[in-house]
């Protein structure tokens, strides 16, 4: 180890290889403390050069590379195992000028979220891609878990606004293509096959953006339906409204539990609903009739100005809330919204047998049948409800991660989702890029 240390130092200098016990602990754990494992040293380059000559470093001594951003991530993707190295790529915080003609940007993969959408919005624009853990989470993370969030319904994921990467291969070569040409046919995209590849075929370092337009005039709902199949019903009305930005749903125990953490009362009794759907409307004018309008025929609150973002606080705190009252068993799955409602049924009935005093905390993405399923206190049924639930997903035509990547928490199922010729080209593709197996093991596929 002492050698490997000394090859990192000497490629980023010794303040940027973190041995010390006390230096290294935040890195070696997730934010909700679910993946803790000890890694050597954590690794902090700055450019991609560096990048390369600490893949090549590690390549040398046999040792893996588990790349992290801001570790924010679910599904412990981005937390050490096996004696890897961190990577972080918390110093790639460079932000390009914004090309108002083109509507892009150039970021580095350790900028945040946040700091993306502050300056885009600098520039009259906008990012779209959005959700809770914006002030953490950083460009490289959404791009390697293909993150969604809750503005899908309008923009895409992230896959829809990634122009362009750098990325360094695990052999240290280079692959820079941050022209950001809108069409190109010369080849199959390498810089799509990186979206949502966990880390495990290149370390992207600075990536091309699509920008949005910046909508200034919101206005939000929250309104009460009978259950969820009342909820999906709303979907045709929703999606006709000109302005539709989020459409998210949360089951009453996720606006309770929100509620509480943060100490408000809550916009609608939850009690007084089976399921409730929060609608944001996002336009250059006040999109405050359109919403109100569609409210006309249902039970429900408007929220404008000061009240749209407290709204939006509630939802943005749910897996915050249920982190502070323990460790549940987190599951992202979608289904197509027709069979939203089968698949909290079978939860719940699973529950009842399986765990009976277990607390479910379900929320998610309503347009695209994306749910965040939470079990609290699951204790040892944890993994017969993680095979219920996700066997579920599948059965129902849907998917066992959405937005959250498969990590090490999924790379079990991923031949059950996908089929053996899918797995088998997967790792056709991870052999020929990353043929030592040195970048991030055991995230997305297992290891053999
Ligand atoms: C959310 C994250 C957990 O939707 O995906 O809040
Ligand atoms: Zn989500």
């Amino acid at each position: 180890m002492n050698e490997l240390f000394a090859a990192l130092r000497a490629v980023v200098g010794k303040d940027h290889v973190l041995t010390d016990p006390d230096m290294k602990s935040g890195y070696e754990i997730d934010w909700l403390r679910q993946y803790i494992d000890d890694t050597p040293c954590v690794v902090r380059p700055h450019t991609a050069e560096e990048v390369a000559g600490v893949l090549q470093a590690c390549a040398a001594a046999g040792v893996a590379v588990v790349p992290q951003g801001g570790n924010t991530g679910l599904v412990g993707g981005s937390t050490p195992r096996d004696g890897a190295v961190v990577l972080s790529m918390q110093r790639f915080t460079e932000l390009g000028e914004v090309d108002v003609r083109s509507m892009q940007v150039t970021a580095g993969a350790g900028v945040t979220i946040e700091q993306l959408q502050l300056h885009a919005r600098a520039a009259g624009l906008d990012f779209a891609v959005d959700w809770g853990a914006r002030a953490t989470a950083t460009v490289g993370g959404a791009v390697n878990t293909n993150a969604g969030g809750s503005r899908v319904v309008r923009f895409g994921t992230m896959r829809a606004q990634v122009m362009g990467v750098q990325a360094v291969l695990a052999d240290g070569s280079i692959i820079t293509q941050l022209g950001g040409l809108p069409k190109e046919t010369a080849g199959p995209s390498l810089v799509q096959l990186l979206v949502g590849s966990e880390g495990t075929l290149a370390v992207v370092t600075a990536v091309r953006l699509r920008l949005v337009p910046w909508y200034q005039h919101t206005a939000a709902a929250l309104v009460a339906c009978d259950s969820l199949m009342h909820a999906v019903g709303l979907l045709p009305a929703l999606r006709a409204l000109p302005n539709l930005d989020a459409v998210e749903v949360l089951l009453p125990e996720a606006l309770q539990i929100a509620c509480k953490h943060l100490g408000v009362k809550p916009p609608l009794d939850p009690a007084s609903a089976g399921a409730f759907v929060m609608v944001d409307c996002a336009a250059h004018r006040d999109p405050t009739d359109e919403l109100a309008e569609l409210l006309g025929s249902q039970i429900g609150v408007l929220a404008v100005g000061a009240q749209r973002d407290k709204l939006f606080a509630i939802r943005d705190h749910i897996t915050i809330a249920i982190g502070a009252l323990g460790k549940p068993l987190k599951l992202d799955v979608a289904v197509p919204v027709l069979h939203l409602d089968r698949l909290v049924r079978a939860v719940r009935t699973g529950l009842r047998e399986l765990a009976p005093r277990a607390q479910l905390v379900v929320f998610g993405h309503l347009a695209e049948g994306n749910l965040h399923v939470n079990v609290l206190g699951a204790g040892d049924a944890e993994a017969a409800l993680k095979e219920l639930v996700l066997t579920t997903a599948i059965d129902l035509g849907g998917t066992i991660s959405a937005e959250h990547g498969i990590g090490v928490s999924k790379a079990e199922w991923l031949e059950r989702l996908k089929g053996p010729a899918h797995v088998a080209a997967l790792r056709a593709i991870k052999g020929a890029l990353d043929p030592a197996g040195l970048l991030n093991p055991g995230v997305l596929l297992p290891v053999e």
